[in-house]
């Protein structure tokens, strides 16, 4: 990226989106004054510690300190390189790229997506050829339509030990590569005999399968791609790339095991939906979720291994934040066959009756339990009010209170009592927490001097007199970065003649200390508007701290001389700083 052209197609990209446009797309924002605020993706928070400023088009976590421009956004958010940030938001701005270079080849794995783009190729035609018949009865017998196929895009692994490899082969991949990326198996092809899912990572790209088993095999069921360098099944979610709209339009994420379930929910209309590919979640995969939403409805299949991982996965997206509903189905259907047995409407209002995660657990409590033992009775009915203590709703609270008592005949006074005790325990938590705005006092920690120096440099950016006064000498910085970044600003002036900090942060992209020091510049959120006499108190301040610098390394100096004379000179002009006449 370093001609001017380039150049100027990022700002005209940078100036045809809005900030707080392309942000509100992957993460919702509130406006508080001036600027809007939002729950920060780069990092484990359930704070909206992110703000986002419309003026100066640059968004910042007063928590973990990311900030940046839309680009860096975008290609922090899809783990992107900038080339590729550029070209998906050029699409959106509509700007025309075809002059930039735009060499792929770089990308060190950029041969390995291609080596998958090709065997999914191969795999979509096998199914489509006469070799592909039986798979395709199967499929048709499990009502998956031939509209599905293309749609989600399912292809086919042949009886052949070697058929793949040969073909890449062929082609010019080498055979270590296919094995370490999951293809192959010494000299076979990793799938045969497998109806193919593709796997797409978080920016759309076929980087993994899952092979089903369909004919006649009888060994796993499923077989998935491995660790590789483009893929871990813990770091995905299925179906993320293609639900983001989905979810975000609803603002709620449906939580399931298995592509076949995703596959029929999606078919029907719900949209909104990700699997886990089994039913363990990983750290990961709790955060690809804080991505789409906070909203969460789990519904995994209908078997004990389903509610085990309900039990489990939902209590740890609330402590997370998450706000967790749960959709349970019976006799241990999973939601594809729900929606086979009983159909698109039944399973739609299953999800808009979806139940709180802690009814689901105060139901959960009831297996196993003996209800003929006074004992058991006793320490199941406990174990409800502690549940019950957690949940913020007084109403709800009242009702199960009034089923126990009926349906175990205990007055409710009792109840009541013990609960009270439960709820003194249980911390206070909001049930939806309002926006509340956390700023680290992390801004509060330079010392006076400082505080001055980085005023200036802020109003620099903005202020004109400020910039005139600095090259005039008025004032100078004490510290290299702080100067380097002074003279930016100078140059980029000369350059554009304008200044707007998200086209500023471009600009200073490749300088990590600098862009690093302009955060910090930019952190102080002072008034725009100021006054000379404020700028010249700052500089007042800045002088005070360059005279106490330069007395102490004379100091030092002095120290180590040894003639008299000379220790005597220096001590006079450190006579004469103190006074004020340096
Ligand atoms: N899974 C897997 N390996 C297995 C079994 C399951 O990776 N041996 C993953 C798959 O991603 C699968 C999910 O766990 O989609 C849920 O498993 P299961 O419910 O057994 O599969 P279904 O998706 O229901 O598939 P099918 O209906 O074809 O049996
Ligand atoms: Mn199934």
């Amino acid at each position: 990226m370093e001609n001017h052209e380039t150049n100027s197609i990022i700002l005209e990209v940078r100036k045809k989106l809005d900030i707080v446009q392309v942000i509100s797309q992957y993460v919702s924002l509130v406006k508080k004054g001036k600027n809007y605020f939002g729950v920060c993706p780069f990092h484990d928070d359930t704070n909206p510690s992110m703000s986002v400023s419309p003026e100066k088009q640059i968004y910042r976590c007063f928590s973990c300190g990311a900030s940046g421009n839309v680009f860096s956004f975008v290609q922090e958010f899809e783990h992107l390189s900038f080339k590729e940030t550029l070209y998906q938001l050029a699409e959106k701005a509509g700007v025309q790229l075809q002059n930039i270079s735009y060499t792929k080849k770089n990308d060190q794995y950029d041969k390995f997506y291609e080596i998958y783009q090709i065997s999914h190729n191969y795999y979509l035609n096998n199914l489509q050829t006469n070799l592909g018949k039986k798979a395709k009865a199967y499929l048709h017998e499990r009502s998956i339509s031939d509209e599905m196929i293309k749609e989600f895009q399912i292809g086919l692994s042949l009886d052949i030990p070697d058929d793949l490899i040969q073909l890449l082969i062929k082609k010019g991949y080498n055979l270590s590569d296919l094995n370490m990326i999951g293809l192959a198996n010494s000299n076979r092809d990793l799938y045969c005999s497998r109806i193919m899912f593709p796997l797409k990572d978080l920016s759309g790209r076929i980087v993994g399968f899952s092979g089903r088993r369909y004919d006649g095999i009888k060994d796993n069921k499923y077989v998935n791609t491995k660790g590789t360098p483009i893929f871990q099944k813990g770091t995905i979610l299925y179906n993320y790339f293609d639900a983001r709209e989905a979810i975000r339009k609803k603002n709620q994420v449906l939580l399931m095991e298995g592509f076949m379930a995703a596959i029929r929910s999606i078919t029907v209309g719900v949209k909104n939906v990700v699997s886990l590919m089994g039913t363990a979640m990983t750290k990961e995969q709790v955060d690809l979720l804080k991505r789409l939403s906070n909203n969460v409805v789990l519904c995994l299949d209908g078997d004990d291994p389903g509610r085990e991982a309900t039990l489990l996965n939902g209590e740890e997206l609330e402590k997370k934040g998450f706000n967790v509903r749960v959709v349970e189905l019976s006799d241990g259907l999973d939601p594809d066959d729900y929606i086979l047995k009983y159909g698109a409407d039944s399973f739609r209002s299953l999800i808009e009756n979806a139940i709180s995660f802690s009814d689901f657990k105060i139901r959960s409590l009831r297996k196993g339990v003996n209800f003929s033992s006074d004992k058991e009775v006793s320490n199941y009915i406990n174990q409800v009010l502690i549940e019950a203590s957690k949940i913020t709703d007084e109403i709800r609270r009242e009702l199960i209170l009034k089923t126990l008592a009926k349906d175990y005949d205990i007055g409710y006074n009792t109840l009541e009592k013990r609960l009270s005790t439960y709820l003194e325990k249980t911390p206070k938590k909001e049930s939806s927490p309002p926006v509340q705005i956390v700023i680290k006092p992390k801004t509060l920690k330079h010392n006076k001097y400082e505080l001055a120096e980085w005023s200036l440099l802020y109003y620099m950016l903005i202020n004109h007199t400020v910039r005139n006064w600095f090259e005039l000498g008025k004032f100078n910085f004490s510290t290299e970065q702080e100067r380097f970044l002074a003279s930016e600003i100078i140059y980029y002036y000369k350059l554009y003649g304008t200044l707007v900090p998200a086209d500023f942060y471009t600009y200073l992209q490749d300088k990590k200390e600098l862009l690093n020091l302009l955060n910090h510049v930019l952190a102080l959120e002072l008034e725009d508007e100021v006054s000379d006499q404020a700028i010249e108190q700052y500089i007042r301040v800045v002088r005070e701290n360059s005279v106490n610098l330069e007395i102490e390394r004379l100091k030092k100096t002095m120290s180590e001389k040894n003639d008299p004379l000379e220790k005597a000179r220096i001590a006079e002009r450190i006579r004469k700083l103190k006074m004020g006449s340096g």
